[in-house]
């Protein structure tokens, strides 16, 4: 099955994104832009098609298509993100995803962000974060309870997002910082940690035994390739001031009807 990656281009009003572990520090938007088209190139580069929608002014952090919307195997959960300046992101992703998979919704006063959602199998692990709270987890588990899923939550610190912390390679293997996270509830993996000089480099995007990374992390991607992965960097430091990851600047997903 083809994949395909719903990305949404730079907000003009970046510098007044949601911060909440980096200080703010200026934002050279056009280089943002320029960025975050080559990323979406890269994942090209692997074979996704990419649907690229149109930047939204009135949300700073509306690239991080990530975290309105969380996309499974049979269906799409449209978020209600923690930070309310977010909450408005999530109706375009769902106009997007809406011809690939029916739509679920968390609702008032549930919060979830995709960002704190790593999924392994059938299992999705959900970081207990100030973006999502215990009312949209269990929303979460009941709307995905039919489908064989499993929730479950992870206590994390120090980070924005659970994918802050981890991020899932395939071949039952994380990255992790454990520093940022409690890994007991992930026991059954294989942990890559992060060289520690670099405590945000786990955070990494996985596309089969691809993994992008942000350029700013090199030794842990030596420490990747040594593991026997093949790691393409990606220049995002511009984004990373607004405290973003790879994996937050897309929705990848299998792109089948959701009539199918
Ligand atoms: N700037 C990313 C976020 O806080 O949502």
């Amino acid at each position: 099955m083809p994949l395909a990656a719903i990305t949404r281009a730079v907000s003009p009003s970046l510098n007044q994104c949601e911060l909440s572990f980096i200080e703010r520090q200026p934002i050279d938007v056009a280089r943002a832009i320029a960025q975050h088209e080559a990323y979406a190139a890269c994942l090209e580069s692997l074979g996704i098609r990419v649907i690229r929608l149109p930047a939204a002014p009135e949300f700073p952090d509306g690239v991080f298509v990530e975290d309105p919307a969380l996309v499974l195997d049979e269906i799409a959960v449209i978020t209600r993100p923690g930070a309310a300046s977010r909450r408005g992101e999530a109706e375009s992703l769902a106009e997007a995803l809406a011809p690939f998979r029916p739509l679920r919704r968390i609702r008032e006063p549930g919060t979830l962000e995709g960002g704190d959602v790593v999924r392994i199998g059938r299992a999705l692990f959900v970081g207990r974060s100030a973006r999502s709270n215990r009312e949209g987890m269990e929303q979460l588990a009941r709307e995905t309870a039919a489908f064989g899923y499993t929730v479950e939550g992870v206590e994390i610190c120090s980070c924005l997002h659970l994918k802050s912390a981890c991020t899932y390679l395939g071949r039952e293997t994380i990255l992790a910082n454990p520093d940022w996270v409690d890994l007991a509830p992930l026991a059954g993996c294989r942990v890559i940690e992060v060289a520690r000089a670099e405590p945000a480099a786990a955070d990494a995007l996985a596309i089969g035994d691809t993994v992008v990374l942000p350029a700013s992390f090199p030794q842990t991607a030596g420490l990747l390739e040594q593991a026997g992965w093949r790691v393409m960097p990606v220049d995002v430091s511009e984004l990373q001031k607004a405290e973003a990851g790879v994996t937050c600047m897309s929705v990848i997903f299998e792109a089948r009807s959701s009539t199918a």
